[in-house]
């Protein structure tokens, strides 16, 4: 009995997947005025069970409130989706989130009538990135020198006066909301701008936060790897373990098994999709723009046409495939010739997707990353043994520190070992006595590999328990080494009792 029904509970847990939802916004960007809904879609067997887990709420206040709008309402529809239905008014624009068990869709709900608009609902970085979020002023009435930011609710002054900021070395830190906006009362009815930024916990091509020392799968398509799983998450209209397959026909989800509208076509023009972290929310394939109504220019293909085509005869805007069983153009072959023979500098991949970092910009191996004599750009560094890619954070950080235990009164030592590249220099590392606020001299310093500098403090006496800190004062990051003393007098002689 009981062992039946815990072998029920894993099927089920096993079968439901949170890859399996999309979070469908009716209007990419909306009036306050009329009917409105975003809502979670489920997929596959578990549809049902996967719904009945749907929870909504708002994930931070941006000015319009910070609990679902006053007179909002959910409704079951088909036995797959829960809508939320959002009430007219200046309470409607947000960011939203629909949990599924215990992963957390967000979805960026925009209003047409806005002053500022952001570049996009969200955009995706993955570690050590450089990126900038952008912001449109559509009232002549704004100057660029009005505008103020927030970041996750917090004020940031030094991007006053900016329509675009940049962030440089992108960190998970660096995630979330950004405000940009002119007036509190533009902030309370929502018409600012927002938008969502998500930071993969590795560098582009990594996986396995938090070493990342794992080499993500060619997700084709604009498919984005998860860096926890290394998992494709596929781009609305695209499924398999790669992004490989287009659904066509406008349909969507994770086994393509959901539709804009099963009687009309052209019926996913001006929706919004969003997806499981780090893919964020983009248009249905063959769509682009903020509102999601523009159709793929000449050449381009996919979710928001990031995708280019490389047929001699045009690709099918929506799956990318070769139009009139086309072939490739020079230079490009594999699935929907997206293979690509060569890349630009700075990239590697089958599909040239993901960056490589060798010092003075020197390419890399196409199919490894791996830079020449392994030498790695200022900010990134290699010391896993399974590749040589300069894929792994560079910026500083402490390693190992110990110091030797000791009795009480005799001489002991610190080591302090930093990470970094370039790698620190002796006279960037210190170790001060927190008792006395005393720094202590260096007595050896030297590097171990090529990024790690290790300081030696030797001939510390120390009487009691304290706390003695490594400083890197020009990067402001410290540890502490707490003193390590023999509980009860440790003799280096050992005593043998002979009994007769
Ligand atoms: C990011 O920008 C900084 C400052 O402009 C630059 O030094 C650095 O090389 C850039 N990093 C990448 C990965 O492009
Ligand atoms: C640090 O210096 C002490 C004293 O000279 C020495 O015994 C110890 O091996 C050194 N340790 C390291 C890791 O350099
Ligand atoms: C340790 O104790 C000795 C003897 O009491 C004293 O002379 C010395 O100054 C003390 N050293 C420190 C670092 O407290």
């Amino acid at each position: 009995m009981e062992v039946t029904f815990l072998f029920h509970a894993l099927l089920i847990v096993l079968q439901i997947s949170a890859g399996e939802v999309t979070f469908f916004n009716a209007k990419a960007v909306v009036r306050q005025s009329g009917d409105y809904f975003i809502g979670g879609y489920s997929s596959g067997e578990s549809a049902e069970e996967l719904r009945s887990s749907f929870k909504y709420g708002r994930v931070i206040d941006i000015g319009t409130g910070g609990e679902l709008p006053d007179g909002f309402r959910i409704r079951d529809r088909y036995d797959f989706a829960k809508r939320l239905y959002l009430p007219e008014g200046a309470g409607r624009p947000g960011v939203y989130y629909c949990d599924v068990m215990d992963v957390r869709f967000q979805t960026v709900v925009l209003s047409l009538d806005a002053s500022i608009l952001p570049e996009s609902h969200t955009k995706t970085v993955s570690w050590g990135e450089n990126m900038s979020l952008g912001m449109v002023i559509k009232s002549t009435t704004i100057s660029a020198t009005q505008l103020k930011w927030k970041h996750n609710g917090v004020d940031i002054e030094a991007w006053n006066g900016q329509s675009s900021i940049t962030i440089t070395s992108a960190k998970p830190s660096d995630a979330g909301i950004y405000e940009c906006y002119s007036s509190e009362e533009q902030r309370r009815n929502g018409l600012h701008g927002f938008m969502r930024l998500i930071v993969r916990g590795c560098p582009n091509g990594k996986y396995g936060v938090p070493n990342c020392l794992n080499n993500c799968p060619s997700c084709y398509n604009g498919g984005i790897c998860n860096a926890e799983t290394g998992e494709c998450v596929c781009p609305p209209g695209f499924k398999g373990n790669l992004c490989k397959e287009g659904c066509g026909n406008n349909y969507w989800g994770h086994n393509c098994d959901r539709q804009c509208s099963s009687h009309k076509s052209d019926v996913c023009r001006s929706r919004l999709l969003c997806l499981q972290d780090p893919y964020g929310c983009s248009c249905q394939a063959s769509y682009t723009g903020l509102d999601c109504f523009e159709d793929c220019p000449q050449g381009k293909y996919g979710s928001g046409c990031t995708q280019t085509c490389h047929c001699t005869t045009g690709c099918n805007k929506e799956t990318g495939a070769c139009n009139n069983g086309g072939s490739c153009i020079t230079g490009f072959s594999g699935h929907n010739c997206q293979v690509s023979s060569s890349c630009s500098t700075g990239f590697y991949g089958e599909l040239c997707n993901y960056n490589c970092h060798c010092k003075n910009n020197a390419a890399c191996d196409k199919n490894t990353g791996v830079c020449p004599n392994g030498d790695c750009a200022p900010g990134w560094i290699n010391l896993d043994t399974i590749d040589s890619d300069c894929q792994q954070d560079g910026s500083v950080k402490f390693g190992d520190h110990y110091t030797k235990k000791v009795n009480p009164g005799e001489e002991t030592y610190f080591i302090c070992e930093v990470i970094s590249n370039p790698v620190i220099q002796q006279t960037h590392m210190m170790l001060v006595n927190e008792d006395t606020a005393e720094y202590v001299t260096i007595s050896d310093y030297y590097t171990r590999d090529t990024y790690i500098a290790v300081g030696n403090y030797s001939g510390v006496v120390v009487n009691s328990t304290r706390d003695f800190v490594c400083h890197v004062p020009h990067e402001m990051i410290s540890v502490a080494i707490t003193t390590q003393l023999y509980g009860k007098f440790h003799s280096i002689y050992e005593v043998c009792l002979i009994r007769a």
